[in-house]
């Protein structure tokens, strides 16, 4: 263990990963935080901290900032981000455990963005070095990791903040509920469409305990009173381009529209404006308001990189 750090994350047979925060307690979770901005506060303190250390990145589905933020963590901190491709390595025909069991004796991590969350847990079972989600259907807790970063550094503490997320119910929006209402922010999800395929009732039953999470359709009622507004694609990165969605594209943008996040909507309001990226202008945030002063997307997307760090470290033991 690294001096000053707990161990936080989720202990399965003698291994630790980060699949999700269903194992982490709030404190867990805002320790990983406090982490990320200690990093942040002094980057040349951990220089050499993953020194000799390998984390492979594994890619399904695109991303830039995932990518981007694991990779320069790596480098940052003396170790070696090694980025793999589905589609041109033997991901593509092995069988999954297989191929992870040979790819946990080269390396020390393995960080993943798969389709399917029944795959990463497969990763999870087959690994013998620990596994990070870097975002599958159902959950996406390094993204929201950085949010948490974000939430800190506006307000000064996560417990008494308040959050506002509207757009398709998601993994992205499933890590928020749970990270959220652990670290005692409050949330209000305004989705009037749930993918069916992130829906975990376990993790919105645990939700609702807490007190802390609100579902509701009522976007200008809640954004009055709130210290950050939250939005998200409304269409998932792999089916954005794709021509057989085209119709369910088509009718989600009606049905969402109404619910976008523009001008209109945060007159009279306080609050800062998170977007996950990539953004989609004209569609669930208008291009004033990402450029504007309330804005906190591009400082949000930059806390990937602390976040990412505070996670390798606490997961790659040295
Ligand atoms: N938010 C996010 O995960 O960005 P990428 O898809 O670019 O990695």
């Amino acid at each position: 263990m690294l001096d000053g750090y707990a161990v936080l994350i989720i202990e399965e047979s003698g291994r630790m990963h980060l699949l999700n925060f269903k194992e982490l307690s709030g404190q867990d979770i805002t320790q990983l935080v406090d982490t990320a901005l200690a990093v942040k506060s002094c980057p040349q303190k951990y220089a050499k901290s993953l020194e000799g250390k390998t984390a492979t990145l594994v890619f399904q589905k695109t991303s830039t900032r995932t990518r981007v933020s694991f990779e320069v963590a790596m480098a940052q901190m003396g170790g070696h981000g090694l980025f793999l491709d589905w589609r041109t390595t033997n991901f593509m025909m092995a069988d999954l455990s297989d191929e992870i069991r040979y790819l946990s004796r080269n390396v020390d991590c393995i960080m993943a963005r798969l389709l399917f969350n029944a795959d990463l847990n497969k990763m999870a079972a087959a690994s013998s070095v620990p596994v990070i989600n870097g975002c599958d259907d159902k959950y996406h807790p390094s993204q929201v990791l950085a949010d948490l970063v974000t939430i800190k550094e506006k307000k000064g503490a996560l417990l008494g903040s308040r959050l506002v997320y509207v757009g398709v119910h998601n993994n992205v929006t499933n890590s928020l509920i749970e990270a959220c209402t652990k670290t005692g922010v409050k949330i209000v999800t305004v989705c009037p469409i749930f993918n069916e395929v992130s829906r975990d009732e376990e993790l919105l039953d645990e939700a609702r305990k807490s007190g802390l999470w609100e579902s509701s359709l009522d976007l200008k009622g809640a954004v009055l009173d709130t210290d950050f507004v939250y939005t998200d694609t409304w269409v998932d990165m792999e089916f954005f381009t794709d021509p057989s969605f085209c119709k369910e594209k088509e009718k989600r943008v009606k049905l969402m529209l109404p619910y976008q996040v523009n001008a209109d909507l945060l007159k009279g309001t306080n609050t800062h404006i998170m977007h996950d990226m990539p953004i989609h202008r004209g569609y669930e945030i208008t291009g004033d308001v990402v450029e504007g002063a309330s804005s906190v997307i591009y400082e949000q997307a930059e806390n990937r990189l602390y976040s990412a760090k505070a996670i390798l470290l606490e997961l790659i033991k040295t």
